[in-house]
């Protein structure tokens, strides 16, 4: 599994050894009992894949740096190396949108896909909405640092927890490669400023909220709900609840 170390990769390992999987991580960096491969030199990926039935491929440029290297050509690289090994299956993680939505990192995603599909591996391709933790995590820290938070009313994101998204991609595994692209998303559609909202609440900050329609293509396509997805069945858990997990405790305690 590439990716094995990244958010929903910590998620899908142990997904897949519940179901009785033997997995074989792989990282750049070393890790006890996992093979480090590094998708742009190419180091490690032969190894990574001898011998595996099916190759599930997470990783990705997710700084947006050297998207191109990194997941259109380190997935044709991937998938070369798996049909030489005799790999059956190739499943490829994507995401909601990228067919709408013109940011050039969705962009490498589209391509990556092609690579997929075009490819000697029979495979499955699960495109998910954002993960609770990028937004957690990586866009409303830097965002709130500017003590005003704008927000779009009418762009609507459909969270989905990791741990949803490694129970369909275990499924995936399972039922063997279906060459489709299937979509899946989170049990709600919400609002960016009702996401805000939620999210200044749990962790205690205080700024203000501007709702304001946001200029650019990009927000354009968001707005007519590129990011979300009417694919059944979706996940459970809900951004309340990932919220709850993770702040919860830290607020009681110094209550
Ligand atoms: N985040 C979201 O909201 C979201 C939503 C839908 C789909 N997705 C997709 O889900 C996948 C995982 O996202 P994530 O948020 O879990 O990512 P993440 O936490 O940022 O992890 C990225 C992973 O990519 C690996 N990686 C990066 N460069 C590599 C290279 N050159 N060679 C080999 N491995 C490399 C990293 O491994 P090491 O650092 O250990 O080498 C790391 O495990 C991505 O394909 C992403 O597009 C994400």
């Amino acid at each position: 599994m590439t990716g094995a170390s990244g958010v929903l990769g910590t998620a899908v390992v142990p997904r897949l050894e519940r179901d009785g999987h033997e997995v074989r991580g792989t990282s750049r960096r070393p890790r006890p009992g996992w093979v480090r491969a590094d998708l742009v030199t190419g180091d490690g990926v032969a190894e990574a894949v001898a011998g595996v039935d099916a190759v599930v491929h997470l990783a990705s440029a997710t700084r947006y740096r050297r998207i191109a290297e990194i997941d259109v050509g380190g997935t044709r690289r991937l998938v070369t190396a798996a049909a030489a090994a005799g790999v059956r299956h190739v499943v490829y993680i994507s995401i909601v949108g990228i067919d709408r939505i013109p940011f050039p990192y969705y962009r490498h995603k589209l391509a990556a896909e092609k690579v997929v599909q075009a490819g000697p591996v029979p495979w499955s391709i699960l495109r998910a909405t954002q993960f609770p933790q990028l937004v957690d995590n990586r866009f409303l820290p830097p965002v709130s640092r500017l003590g005003v938070i704008v927000a779009d009313p009418a762009i609507t994101a459909q969270l989905v927890d990791p741990r949803d998204v490694a129970d369909r991609l275990a499924a995936l595994v399972t039922s063997g490669p279906s060459r489709e692209v299937e979509e899946y998303g989170g049990p709600e559609v919400q609002s960016s400023v009702e996401i805000v909202r939620t999210w200044l609440q749990a962790t205690g900050k205080r700024r203000p909220v501007l709702s304001l329609r946001l200029p650019g293509r990009t927000a354009k396509a968001m707005r007519t709900g590129a990011l979300t997805t009417t694919a059944e069945p979706t996940g459970t858990r809900t951004w309340r609840d990932y919220l709850a997990e993770r702040y919860a405790p830290v607020r009681d305690s110094q209550a």
